[in-house]
C-alpha cells in the first residue's frame, strides 16, 4: 500500500480515516476524490499531520474518466471507498441520489480499477485492492431474540439507502469473482465521533441539546444499534487493507446494542456534567416525535471473524466514547455553528422534522 485513493474523504468517517492513515502509515501518499456534496466539507480535512501526503480533488465518482486519470497519475495501488449518500431519512425523501452514487458510482469506480489494473496491468493484482465500505444495514433488521448478523447472514435490505450498498456490495463480488479484481468489503454498524454530520442521532442530539432544542426520538425510542467509535472503525479498516484475505467481508461492531433512548439519556448525562450551564437538565429536551418510515428495530453485530482472524477488538466502550464526542463537538462549535446556519441543514431540518408531528 503506497497510493491511495480515498474516495468520500471530506466525510465523516473519510476524514477520520485520512488523519488516521497519515498518523499510522507514513510511506503512504494519499488522493482524496470528494464531490463535496452537503456532507462533505475541507474543514473537516484542516491541520492534518503531514498534509503534503494528502492531495485534495473534488469530483464525483460517476466520472470513470477522471478516476482512471487519477490511478494513472498517481499509480494508484489501493482504492478504499467511502462515498457515498449516507443518511437513511434523506434516503427516504428523495432515493434517487443514493441510486446514482451508491450504485452506480460504485460501478464507476470498479470499472475504472478493472480497467486500470486488470487491463491495462498498470501495476500487479498482487500489490492492488479495492476496499469497499458498507453497512450492517443491508442485512435487514433483527427480532428482539434473534442472532447478531454475521458475514453469513442473509441480505434483506428495507430501506432505500440499505438496498442501494446491498446492491453496490453484490458489484463489488461480482466485479472479484468475473474479472478478478482483489477486493475486501467491511460491513459496519453505526459510527460515531468528531466530524460527524449533525443530521445523525448522536451529533444531532448533542448540537440541539447546546442550542436549547428539543432531542426528537423517533417512535418509543426503542430501536436499538451497535455503536462503533469511528478510530476503532478507522483500525479495523487499516488491519483489512494490510491482513484480510482478498475476496473477503468482515463485519465490524462496537460491542454494545442500547437502545436510543438509553444513548440520548447517557450523552444528556455527559453534557449535564461538561456542560453544565445550560439551567436545565439536558434529558428535560427529549421529545417523541412520528416514527421514520420502515424503521428498522434492531441491528446487531457478530464480529468474531474479524477478531479471530485478524486480531481487531473495538478499544472504545460506549461511554467513553460518548465522553470523547461530546469534548469534541464543544471544542469545536465553530464547525457545528457552520453547518447549523448554512441553508441546506435548515431546510433539511425543516423537512425532516418540522413535518413529522408528534409520536401516536
Ligand atoms: P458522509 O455522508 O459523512 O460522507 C460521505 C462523503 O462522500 C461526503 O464527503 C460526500 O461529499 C462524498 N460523496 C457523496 N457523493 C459523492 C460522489 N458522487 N462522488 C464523490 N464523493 C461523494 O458518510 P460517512 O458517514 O462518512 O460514511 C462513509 C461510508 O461509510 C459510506 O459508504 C456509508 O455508507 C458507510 N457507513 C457509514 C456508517 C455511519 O454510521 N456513518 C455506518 C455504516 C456504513
Ligand atoms: P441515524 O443516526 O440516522 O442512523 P441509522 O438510521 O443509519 O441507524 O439513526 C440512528 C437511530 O436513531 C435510528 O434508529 C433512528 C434514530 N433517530 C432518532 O430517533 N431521532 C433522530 O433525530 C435521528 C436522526 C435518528
Amino acid at each position: 500500500m503506497k497510493n491511495v485513493l480515498i474516495t468520500g474523504g471530506a466525510g465523516f468517517i473519510g476524514s477520520n480515516f485520512i488523519r488516521y492513515l497519515l498518523r499510522e502509515e507514513t510511506g503512504v501518499k494519499i488522493v482524496n476524490l470528494d464531490k463535496l456534496t452537503y456532507a462533505g466539507s475541507q474543514e473537516n480535512l484542516t491541520h492534518l499531520e503531514d498534509p503534503h501526503r494528502h492531495h485534495f480533488v473534488q469530483g464525483d465518482i460517476c466520472d470513470q474518466t477522471l478516476v482512471e486519470n487519477l490511478m494513472r497519475e498517481h499509480a494508484v495501488d489501493t482504492i478504499v471507498h467511502f462515498a457515498a449518500e449516507s443518511h437513511v431519512d434523506r434516503s427516504i425523501a428523495g432515493p434517487a441520489a443514493f441510486i446514482q452514487t451508491n450504485v452506480v458510482g460504485t460501478f464507476s469506480l470498479l470499472e475504472a480499477a478493472r480497467k486500470i489494473w486488470v487491463d491495462e496491468k498498470n501495476i500487479s493484482l498482487d500489490e492492488a485492492r479495492f476496499h469497499h465500505i458498507s453497512t450492517d444495514e443491508v442485512y435487514g433488521s433483527l427480532g428482539p431474540q434473534e442472532p447478531a448478523f454475521a458475514e453469513t447472514t442473509a441480505y434483506a435490505p428495507s430501506s432505500p439507502y440499505a438496498a442501494s450498498k446491498a446492491a453496490s456490495d453484490y458489484l463489488v463480488r461480482a466485479h472479484a469473482h468475473t474479472y478478478g479484481l482483489p477486493v475486501t468489503i467491511s460491513n459496519c454498524s453505526n459510527n460515531y465521533g468528531p466530524y460527524q454530520f449533525p443530521e445523525k442521532l448522536i451529533p444531532l442530539m448533542i448540537s440541539n441539546a447546546l442550542a436549547g432544542k428539543a432531542l426528537p426520538l423517533y417512535g418509543d425510542g426503542q430501536q436499538i444499534r451497535d455503536w462503533l467509535y469511528v478510530e476503532d472503525h478507522c483500525a479495523a479498516i487499516s488491519l483489512i487493507l494490510r491482513s484480510g484475505r482478498p475476496g473477503e467481508t468482515y463485519n465490524i461492531g462496537g460491542n454494545n446494542q442500547p437502545t436510543n433512548l438509553d444513548v440520548v439519556r447517557q450523552l444528556c448525562a455527559v453534557l449535564d456534567e461538561l456542560a453544565p450551564d445550560s439551567g436545565v437538565p439536558y434529558d428535560s429536551l427529549i421529545t417523541f416525535v412520528g416514527d421514520r418510515p420502515g424503521h428498522d428495530r434492531r441491528y446487531a453485530m457478530d464480529i468474531r471473524k474479524i477478531e479471530a482472524e485478524l486480531g481487531w477488538h473495538p478499544q472504545v466502550d460506549l461511554e467513553t466514547g460518548l465522553r470523547k464526542t461530546v469534548a469534541w463537538y464543544l471544542a469545536n462549535t465553530h464547525w457545528v455553528v457552520a453547518i447549523r446556519s448554512g441553508d441546506d441543514y435548515q431546510r433539511w431540518i425543516e423537512e425532516n422534522y418540522e413535518r413529522r408531528g408528534e409520536a401516536t
